[in-house]
Formats: structure tokens, C-alpha cells, sequence
């Protein structure tokens, strides 16, 4: 049977501590996998440099909430009612299956976001049977994908679910971030954490999982000032767009464009969302995938989360699964903080003072009681009326103008018509405005990401692999090994991995079986350089420094190393150039 790449991948994660399904010795559980010593450092990095990139060049802030939540968390948020994946079942077997998933693996082509009924349709139009047993398929139906848990004992236990996103941390802690950051927006606040779903049985190994580590980036904006400053700095920057019109009409072309231009031309809308996009592919651009495998696919209208209006997907080119979602770039306006103000009853919104008072047309909704009593249950009567005071006049005002409704939110969502108020139009002065924040959001799966960087690592030279990690991220940057394990040397290499420790360095100390074995191993979790030590070290103290990359060899004093080191994982030195001495590459830089 021929291997691909996600094979050899796979098989490497095993042998070498990388990444490997997770209960193996039970026989595991689809959907789980954990992170060996290797991967795990591996992953650190990776977001850390995530991290780097998008938090602290940005000057924006990170938080670290709880993975379970109560049960109106997502109520509010919209989870409970839309979190969903239609499934079918086997009327034999009892095996579940996602409708749409099952229908792409036989070859018959349904996009995300299908309804019940077409899905359906097409089980029947090509007589779909269980490919396990050949048994007949129930209707499908939706399933929702959060694990519920019980929070607390019995006599007082309430319900919770495991978070199936972080991004809610940010919402429900958005005022107190707020004002601890001193009132500013935009503002981004970052969470880098594990959430859970339970995925109806997946099956592309670590690119669905049901426990994953997602980052949500909430950026928070005035809505009436979408812009960032920023931007100037990436304007000139190509990406690489597939937009819903060429979806629509088939021909799938992806469209290059400057930022300048996709903002000009509308491609994108949003600024802010833009500007995270360019940061996006050059992260992982970065991590070694090139830009020329990633493309930015423009979700179409039904694919869309519940929250969003505006959706990108970061997408890249693996072997086995053809183009993958990576990062997803949702424009989720004041949906998620109109949502928790309307069910909290807090209010969420943002007050800013205007330069100097000025007067404003300002609208009052008041709440028609007598048709509100007519049309529905006093106890309903009564929520519309709260709900309409802890609204935004102004939006309620405009949006009964204009679309002729308003939806207020609830569960089920109430439907409020011009008849049911009365607007007043009072011009006032006003020294500030108060408002709801609109917020953009980035969102990275980084174990998808992780497998992605690791495919594009991976390089073959007859039976050798090597995993060709951009130094900046490698799990280990030097391995230390004397080339026989007597005469001194063990000792001598003992010295030197000590001293690069002690300078912060991710050293490993390996003096098991040949040298060149110990290079082969090296080479496969991807450690930039090898340190030898043999017994020219032992008279002249220099020790031979081999690259990953090209395995040549040069040498250099092992006293010369920190500094050398620390400039060359900073990329500001060559291979070549560790093996020239400190001295003269300084007179080097001086001439
Ligand atoms: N917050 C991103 C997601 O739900 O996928």
C-alpha cells in the first residue's frame, strides 16, 4: 500500500514523540491526540510566536478564562440553538455519520452549510446506504456539538457545556478588560486555549479533533471608526483571495490583489479584518508554509457561523486534504456583547466623550403597552419592554425604519414591529455617545496549524527524514554530543552543554550509538545544529557545528558559541558565518 505524507508524518510522531493519538493503549478515541515531548515544545513555540506577532508587535492584551461555562453563557451566545452538524445514522449498526461528510467521501459534492432537507434529497437520489454495514440511513437531523456537564453536586448541580470556543471569555469579561486597559479601542484581547466539540465521527486525524487548542482574537472596535492605523505598513502586501463570486460561478480563480486594492475594490470590507488577514500569511509564511500554498476563501452566505456577516478562511494546501481551514476571519459586528447585555441584563456598552457637547437627534422607542397586551402574554409583554430599554434607541429606531422590524433577542427571538412602539425623535446635547463595540475576530486552530508546518518541514533523502523547521521555532536548537563517549570528551561536551543552558538555550546532550545515528535523530525532530566534540576540542577548544539543512560541518571555539548562537537564532547571522570568530565579524561590521 503506497504511503503519503500524512503517513510518513504520522508514523515519524510515533517513533519520535511528536504527536500520536491519544489513549493508545485503550485502543484510542477518535478525535483525541496528544503532544509528545518534542511536539510539545514544538507547539510552545508556535505560539509563542503567534503570540509575538499578533499581540505584542500589536500592543494588545491576552486573557486566560474558564474552559467550563454555564449553561447561559451560550444561551446568550447562540450556541445552544445553532451550534449544530446535521447527522444520520445507521438503522442497522447504530453508527453516526455527518450527513454532508458522508456524502463528500462517496464522491457526490454538498458544501458546508447544506440544509436538512437537500442533504437528504441527495441520501436518497443516489440510494446512500451505510458504506459499514449497508444498512438504511435514518433522516438526518442536527446534533448539537457541545459536551453538556453537570457543574456541582447533585442537589444543586446546574448545567454546564465545555467551552466549544474561547472567544466567549472575551465576552463575558469584556467590561472589566476594558477598563483595566484603560478604556482604549481598538482593542484586542487574545486567549490561547483548549475547547472542546464532539465532532460526529471524525476522521482526518489531528485536522478535526474533538479537544483542540483554538486562539480567539476579539479586536474591539468603534463602529463608527473602523479603521487601523496600521495598515499603512502592510498596504503594499499581496494576498491571494478566492472571493464568493468566483465560487458561485465555478471557476474558483484566485484573485491577487494588494491590500490597497481588495480594500478599494471592496473584496474585503473591513479594515481591521484585512489588515489580521496579511498578518496571517505572513505568520504562517513564517512557520515555513509559503504564501503560494495559502489562499484566503471567502465563506459563502450559508456556510457562515451564527455571529458572522463576513467570513474568510485561511486555507492551505495539504497532501492528503487538499485545501484545509487553518484560520478563520470573522467580522462578528455587536452580535456576541448585544446578545450577553440583552440576557445578563449588564450593560455592555462603551461610553466616549465627544471633543466638546454637541447636540444630537436622539430617538425614544416607548413600547406600545396596549398592542404589546393584545398580541402577546403579559409575562412576554413584560420582556419586550425590558428588552427594549436596555437596547440602543437609536439602532431599535433605525432599523424598524428601514427593514420594518427589529429582532429583539430571546429565546425564541421576538419580533418587534413599528406598531408595537411609538418613536419619539428629541434633539439634545449629548457630551458623549455610549455604544456597543463591533469586534473583528481572527481565529487560529494551532494543532491544524502545527500538523501544516510540519508537513511542509518534512524532507526526505533516501530513507532519511528530516523535518526542516524555521530555526526561530525548533523544539531543540543544538544538540550536544561528544563524538565517542570516552577519553575525556563526554566531560568536555558535558561543559559546553552546561554554559549554553545556563544561556537560555534548548539544548540536548545525546552521547548513545554512532554519530551518525545521533545526526539521523537530530535531524528528525528538526534541531538546527549538532555540536561535536572530538579531540581536536581537547587541544584547541574548537568543536564542529553541523546544519540541518545542507549537513555541512565548520568549525569554531566553543567560547564563542553563546554570542554567536543567540545572533544566529535571531537571523541576523548564516550558517557560515558561526564559523568565524566574534572578533573578526565585529571588525567585519565596523569597516
Ligand atoms: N471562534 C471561532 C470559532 O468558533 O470557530
Amino acid at each position: 500500500m503506497s504511503t503519503d505524507l500524512y503517513d510518513k508524518i504520522s508514523n515519524l510522531g510515533k517513533r519520535r514523540g511528536i504527536i500520536f493519538p491519544a489513549f493508545e493503549i485503550y485502543g484510542g478515541v477518535s478525535g483525541f491526540f496528544d503532544y509528545g515531548p518534542v511536539g510539545a515544545l514544538l507547539k510552545r513555540n508556535i505560539e509563542d510566536r503567534w503570540r509575538d506577532f499578533f499581540v505584542n508587535k500589536e500592543g494588545m492584551v491576552e486573557l486566560e478564562s474558564s474552559l467550563i461555562m454555564p449553561s447561559q453563557v451560550f444561551e446568550a451566545s447562540g450556541h445552544l440553538s445553532h451550534f449544530t452538524d446535521i447527522m444520520t445514522k445507521c438503522t442497522k449498526c447504530n453508527r453516526a455519520y455527518r450527513t454532508d461528510n458522508l456524502l463528500n467521501e462517496l464522491g457526490i459534492e454538498c458544501r458546508e452549510g447544506m440544509k436538512i432537507d437537500e442533504l437528504d434529497k441527495l441520501v436518497e437520489e443516489n440510494s446512500i446506504r451505510c458504506p459499514e454495514c449497508g444498512g438504511a440511513l435514518t433522516k438526518s437531523e442536527p446534533f448539537n456539538l457541545m459536551f453538556q456537564v453537570k457543574i456541582g453536586s447533585y442537589g444543586g448541580s446546574i448545567i454546564g457545556y465545555g467551552r466549544p470556543e474561547v472567544a466567549q471569555g472575551q465576552f463575558v469579561n469584556f467590561k472589566r478588560i476594558y477598563s483595566a486597559e484603560r478604556e482604549r479601542l481598538p482593542l484586542g484581547i487574545a486567549q490561547i486555549g483548549r475547547c472542546v466539540r464532539n465532532e460526529i465521527a471524525p476522521r482526518k486525524g489531528p485536522i478535526r479533533l474533538r479537544e483542540f487548542t483554538i486562539i480567539d482574537y476579539e479586536i474591539f472596535m468603534d463602529p463608527e471608526n473602523t479603521s487601523y492605523s496600521r495598515i499603512k505598513l502592510v498596504e503594499d502586501q499581496k494576498l491571494r483571495i478566492l472571493p464568493i463570486s468566483e465560487q458561485v460561478s465555478k471557476t474558483n480563480k484566485i484573485l491577487e490583489v494588494t491590500i490597497k486594492e481588495a480594500l478599494e475594490e471592496g473584496i474585503v470590507k473591513n479594515q481591521v479584518l484585512c489588515y489580521f488577514m496579511a498578518l496571517a500569511v505572513k505568520f504562517l509564511d513564517n512557520l515555513g508554509i509559503p504564501s503560494e500554498k495559502q489562499r484566503l476563501r471567502e465563506q459563502l452566505p450559508e456556510e457562515r457561523a451564527h455571529y458572522s456577516s463576513e467570513t474568510f478562511d485561511q486555507e492551505v494546501w495539504l497532501e492528503r486534504w487538499g485545501w484545509t481551514e487553518v484560520s478563520g476571519h470573522a467580522y462578528r459586528s455587536d452580535y456576541d456583547l448585544r446578545n450577553h447585555m440583552a440576557h445578563s441584563g449588564v450593560d455592555l456598552r462603551v461610553y466616549k466623550a465627544f471633543d466638546q457637547p454637541k447636540k444630537v437627534i436622539k430617538a425614544i422607542v416607548k413600547p406600545r403597552i396596549d398592542v404589546l397586551e393584545t398580541e402577546f402574554s403579559r409575562e412576554d409583554a413584560q420582556k419586550i419592554i425590558s428588552l427594549i430599554s436596555k437596547g440602543d434607541q437609536n439602532i431599535i429606531e433605525r432599523e424598524l425604519k428601514t427593514k420594518g422590524f427589529y429582532e429583539l433577542t430571546g429565546l425564541p427571538p421576538i419580533r418587534l414591529e413599528l406598531k408595537h412602539v411609538e418613536i419619539i425623535m428629541e434633539e439634545v446635547i449629548e457630551s458623549g455617545r455610549s455604544f456597543i463595540p463591533h469586534v473583528v475576530e481572527p481565529s487560529f486552530g494551532i494543532d491544524r496549524i502545527f500538523y501544516s508546518t510540519l508537513e511542509y518541514a518534512f524532507a526526505e533523502k533516501g530513507n532519511r527524514m528530516t523535518l526542516k523547521l524555521p530555526k526561530e521555532i525548533a523544539p531543540i536548537s543544538a544538540g550536544i554530543f561528544p563524538l565517542v563517549s570516552r577519553d575525556g570528551l563526554p566531560e568536555e561536551a558535558k561543559k559546553l552543554y552546561e554554559l549554553l543552558q545556563d544561556e537560555g538555550f534548548k539544548v540536548r546532550y545525546d552521547e548513545s550509538d554512532s554519530i551518525g545515528r545521533r545526526y539521523a535523530r537530530a535531524d528528525e525532530i528538526g534541531v538546527p545544529l549538532c555540536i561535536t566534540i572530538d579531540y581536536q576540542t581537547l587541544q584547541d577548544k574548537t568543536v564542529t557545528l553541523r546544519d540541518i539543512n545542507t549537513w555541512k560541518q565548520i568549525r569554531n571555539k566553543s567560547t564563542e558559541l553563546p554570542q554567536l548562537l543567540r545572533e544566529y537564532f535571531k537571523n541576523r547571522l548564516q550558517f557560515d558565518e558561526l564559523g568565524k570568530p566574534v572578533e573578526q565579524r565585529k571588525n567585519q561590521s565596523h569597516n
